[in-house]
């Protein structure tokens, strides 16, 4: 083993322990469901901290071999918010999510429920390229899942979307699958407060299974719902 790796073995292990919600475990306080964290802050500047902290990330292979960050797009404001996996070749030179095939398809999708890509917030599990488009390895999804937990916590939504296994494993753990779990509302704890999430299948499994299609519209059309019920501005 080089002395990288171990280095950046012991990275991942640090970030892993800190990634358990023991706040959550420990604190006697009931969860606060309701009131918005951040809500004093300045969300510009709490995204712009947490880009930082990913740009300046040390001994990250994903970093090293991409060509720069692919951070997020879309309305900041937005009570709606996208996470993919992660970014691909198209995605990686313009350093914009969901821009390739599948963002062709995933704009496809939100427009069959009348919802536009510029007014929802879309960002992905690991903020910069796997080599060759490779799916990111467990450790990856772990390290990177503490910036996507504080990324979701600056945002607050009111409606969270995991699209794809990679999304799913980064929130909910890796024991579950992915056709068991989609297209139920669960509820997902992060930094102490509930966010309702629909899990989906990923618009790049799509393009490859095709007759998967219809399990996904039925989850659009449940999307769609909840936006109406919620009487969201989207
Ligand atoms: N697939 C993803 O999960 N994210 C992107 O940004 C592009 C493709």
């Amino acid at each position: 083993m080089t002395l990288e790796e171990k280095n950046q073995n012991d990275i991942i292990y640090n970030e892993l322990i800190n990634s358990y919600e023991i706040e959550y475990i420990f604190n006697n306080e009931p969860i606060n469901r309701f009131t918005k964290p951040n809500k004093s802050s300045n969300k510009s500047e709490l995204l712009s901290s947490l880009k930082e902290k990913i740009l300046n990330i040390e001994n990250c292979n994903l970093k090293k071999n991409a060509k720069q960050i692919v951070f997020s797009d879309g309305d900041q404001n937005s009570s709606v918010m996208l996470v993919g996996e992660g970014p691909g070749q198209k995605e990686d030179e313009q350093g914009k999510p969901f821009v390739g095939d599948a963002g062709i398809l995933l704009d496809k999708m939100l427009t069959a429920i009348k919802v536009s890509r510029n007014d929802i917030y879309i960002t992905n599990v690991v903020n910069y390229r796997p080599p060759d488009n490779r799916k990111p390895e467990s450790s990856e999804i772990i390290r990177y899942s503490n910036y996507l937990r504080e990324h979701i916590s600056i945002i607050d939504p009111k409606i969270l979307i995991l699209m794809g296994s990679t999304a799913m494993e980064s929130l909910c753990g890796s024991k579950i699958k992915i056709s068991k779990e989609r297209g139920n509302w669960r509820e997902i704890i992060i930094n102490n407060k509930s966010y309702l999430t629909m899990i989906t299948f990923h618009p790049a499994y799509l393009l490859r299974q095709e007759d998967q299609k219809k399990y996904s519209w039925a989850d659009l059309k449940e999307i769609k719902k909840k936006i109406i019920e919620f009487k969201l501005n989207i």
